[in-house]
């Protein structure tokens, strides 16, 4: 359908400006996020040495994960591009065209696997979903793919999405027979392998590390991009150093991760979900119980090396400043550093983890011999525990260590900070629905103490925090009746598909309802998907005659139209929409750095502005509390303070244009996609909101953004949309959110998912898509009373003000 601004799409199909920009700074956030796991004197690899590219994602490289968070971009650069373009000989062709034709076969029966599923179920995007691609095994490696290669570069891939966990088997977390095998050839033949990691999430690597020893190095590549190859080649081969750091702890065996066999469907139960392991999620655990992981959380190796010393803190009225001096002590080549800050809390009135982030900062590329001083500031809610007896957030009276370096295991004790007195920050609503959960790994811990060293002691005194407020009523004129369109999206006269329900830019999300236009002349907001840049269709076709754009149904808007032949209308006008596939969310996170993050916000606000999109959903910033959840490329760390800081970041970047906002999501407890839409979280109010809410306090309180959007499940029995403790207490009332609070798509279709009247009663504003029975619930909802005309009013109030800023 034509808008006043005619199409989004372009007809002319060459490359714009705007995509060769962006297509710089994929390939820089690429660069910054690649980690460097280890490195045994191989890298960089020098241009002149031919390699032996092996493995699934040498050619086939992965991008990024499936589902919504796809984006449609027009070309990716696989590894093998990126290194032939630098000019390095490949020995292994032979293996590579074998792949190809494997890669293509294996293609062609998903693609009919796909196809025949979705004929039995309802929504097409379920057959999809429940079956992301498995890459295939590519044929032995053998002695001829090696021959005059000085090193033989392993990429391993996976390929995981919303609607399904991560599988405990070889192929996924573990890597399969083929790959197992031809690493232990490669080892028996004594060629240096660098192993390529693009997975959205860990790959248990001990095993075959424990019995080899040519594995010299190892990149955690997770899913960089549309630009991955050169970003991968620009590492390889020393253009670039890396500077990365893992967000997320990687255990040496997934039994170490806290009641790792009770994840998701592995207990055979996945309509509750205990979180028994209470705050000890990632480092906090293994840091805490001395566990000691294979790559621990915060850590990536250079190319040169740096000197950290801790210059100084300071207090002020409601933070720390630690003054932090690198140095560049390599001769060869610049690189930047990430200073991480680590607190030890008191564990007097109640216990706590043994360390926690508060702090950190990137350094800019720090030439050999070159210094950066940085002030990294703490916050005095980052030293602060959550009371559920006193419902307070709490600065407890005692002793605080300040720990710094660049890593959660190398740390140094740098400073003592004593708070005399216990301050409470912040008084907290008391919330209606709690779980009586055993938090077992209490019982067995024995805090460690942190002995005061006074030769840097400081004394701090924390204030309480001035509470923002909230204005909960914005006028609105219209009548009650007529405002309640705007509480569901807008009905589509076709099957709402997930994901791409929004009809004036086709292959967005969804729209807030045109239903005001005519009498009150209120634009609807057009939302498409994120995390990693936009997601639209990247083709769309347009009947001349009556100027509506051809739909190509919910299968047609995955994977670039890969699993529906295209149909050519006759005469119809052809149209474009190009975006950039950044990174996933994990790579932007392990740059650290805060800049990036805000440009790299900047450049989706570009992108959004040219396509018209109002409302980007993204950032994603669940916590990775399990390495198997299917959607954790998508999200940033295992840790809150990490996630919501750059969160607010990206935050601030896209909404420095004006008409561009950002929904961040999936709040709370979205931690698993098996049964996303069913599985109740139990969880104590201590862990709620010092792990999995507080990424999203940070993000709402410095970066505002201008929506929310809930999560499918349920919390402590309510599913987050019809929870009132989750939208109205703690996110309007203690946070003082202004903006507008959206449903997770398709919350209220199955049976025993969110009621669609409770969610404007909770204070979730808007249930998207919408459909017919969400404006029959509403409808019948207020006619009964059940909903009241100041609950209506509000929730519109809220819509309405967002759309006078942002259409
Ligand atoms: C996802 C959301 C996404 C929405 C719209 C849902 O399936 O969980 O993250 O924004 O679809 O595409």
């Amino acid at each position: 359908m034509k808008d006043v601004w005619g199409h989004s799409g372009s007809m002319d199909q060459s490359l714009s400006e705007l995509e060769i920009r962006h297509r710089t700074l994929a390939r820089e956030a690429a660069v910054e996020g690649i980690v460097l796991l280890k490195n045994e004197g191989v890298l960089p690899l020098s241009t002149a040495s031919a390699i032996a590219l092996l493995g699934s994602g040498a050619e086939k490289t992965i991008k990024g994960g499936i589902g919504s968070g796809d984006v449609n971009n027009r070309e990716n650069i696989s590894i093998y591009q990126g290194m032939k373009e630098a000019g390095v000989t490949i020995t292994s062709e032979d293996w590579l065209e074998d792949y190809e034709e494997r890669y293509k076969n294996a293609r062609n029966v998903w693609k009919e696997k796909i196809l025949e599923d979705a004929k039995h179920v309802d929504n097409p995007f379920d057959a999809y979903a429940s079956n992301p691609f498995i890459l295939p095994e590519g044929r032995a490696v053998e002695a001829k793919d090696i021959a005059d290669a000085k090193a033989a570069v392993y990429v391993l891939s996976r390929i995981s999405g919303e609607g399904k966990d991560r599988r405990r088997v070889k192929g996924d977390y573990y890597l399969s027979e083929r790959e197992a095998a031809d690493l232990f050839f490669l080892n028996e033949k004594k060629i240096p392998v660098i192993l390529l990691l693009n997975a959205g999430g860990p790959i248990e690597l001990t095993d075959i590390l424990e019995n080899t020893e040519n594995i010299k190095a190892i990149l955690n590549i997770s899913q960089p991009g549309q630009e991955s190859g050169y970003a991968v080649a620009d590492i390889l081969l020393g253009n670039c150093v890396p500077s990365a750091k893992l967000t997320t702890t990687w255990a040496r065996r997934y039994e170490d991760c806290p009641f790792a066999e009770d994840y998701s469907y592995l207990n055979g139960n996945l309509d509750t979900e205990e979180y028994k392991e209470g705050i000890f999620v990632g480092y906090r655990y293994f840091d805490s119980f001395g566990k000691k992981p294979l790559f621990p959380f915060g850590f990536g190796l250079s190319y040169t090396e740096f000197k950290i010393e801790f210059k100084g803190i300071e207090t002020s009225e409601k933070e720390l400043t630690v003054e932090m001096k690198v140095t560049n002590i390599g001769d060869t080549y610049a690189g930047k550093e990430v200073v991480q800050i680590y607190a030890s809390l008191p564990q007097t009135e109640v216990k706590k983890e043994y360390r926690r982030l508060v702090g950190y900062a990137k350094t800019k590329l720090l030439q050999p011999g070159e210094a950066e001083t940085l002030k990294i500031t703490v916050g005095q809610k980052e030293l602060a525990y959550f009371s559920e007896e006193k419902h307070q957030w709490i600065v407890e009276k005692g002793t605080y260590g300040i720990w710094t370096g660049n890593s959660s295991v190398s740390l140094e004790y740098s400073s003592t900070v004593k708070v005399e007195q216990s301050v409470s920050l912040e008084d907290t609503c008391v919330l209606e629905n709690t779980a009586e959960i055993e938090e077992e790994l209490w019982k067995t811990y024995e805090c460690r103490k942190t002995t005061a060293d006074n030769s840097h002691c400081i004394v701090f005194t924390p204030h309480p925090e001035e509470k923002k407020i909230y204005r909960s009523a914005y006028a609105t004129e219209q009548m009650a009746e007529d405002l309640l369109p705007l509480l569901y999206g807008n009905i589509a006269e076709t099957t709402s598909t997930l994901g791409a329900a929004g009809i004036r830019v086709p292959g967005t999300a969804g729209e807030t309802t045109e239903g005001l236009l005519d009498k009150y002349g209120i634009p609807s907001l057009i939302m498409a998907d994120g995390p990693a840049g936009i997601r639209l269709q990247q083709h769309y076709e347009v009947d001349r005659a009556t100027d509506t754009v051809y739909g190509i149904g919910v299968l047609g808007a995955l994977e670039n139209g890969f699993l529906v032949d295209r149909e050519e209308h006759e005469g119809a006008d052809q149209y474009y929409q190009y975006c950039t596939a950044f990174p996933v969310g994990t790579v932007m996170a392990q740059t650290w750095n805060r800049d990036l993050m805000q440009r790299f916000g900047e450049a989706v606000a570009l992108e959004m502005e040219a396509f018209h999109v109002n409302l980007w959903l993204a950032p994603g910033l669940n916590i990775h509390r399990n390495p198997l959840c299917g959607r954790n490329f998508e999200y940033y760390s295992e840790d809150p303070f990490l996630s919501g800081t750059l969160a607010a970041s990206v935050t601030k970047g896209v909404q420095c244009r004006k008409g561009c906002g950002v929904t961040i999501k999936h709040f709370a407890c979205n931690n698993q996609e098996d049964n996303r839409m069913g599985v109740d979280v139990k969880i104590s109010e201590r862990t709620l909101r010092e792990i999995y809410l507080r990424g999203f306090e940070i993000a709402v309180k410095e970066g505002q953004p201008a929506a929310i959007m809930s999560s499918y499940n349920l919390v402590n029995g309510v599913h987050a949309a019809n929870s009132k403790d989750l939208c109205t207490r703690i996110a309007r009332k203690e946070w003082g959110f202004d903006g507008v609070i959206m449903s997770d798509w398709n919350t209220t279709v199955p049976e025993d998912g969110s009621v669609a009247w409770k969610c404007a009663a909770a204070g979730n504003d808007i249930i998207m898509p919408g459909n017919a029975e969400d404006a029959e619930s509403i409808r019948k909802a207020y006619r009964n009373g059940d909903l009241t005309e100041e609950e209506i009013r509000s929730c519109a109030g809220r819509i309405l003000k967002l759309i006078s800023q942002l259409a």
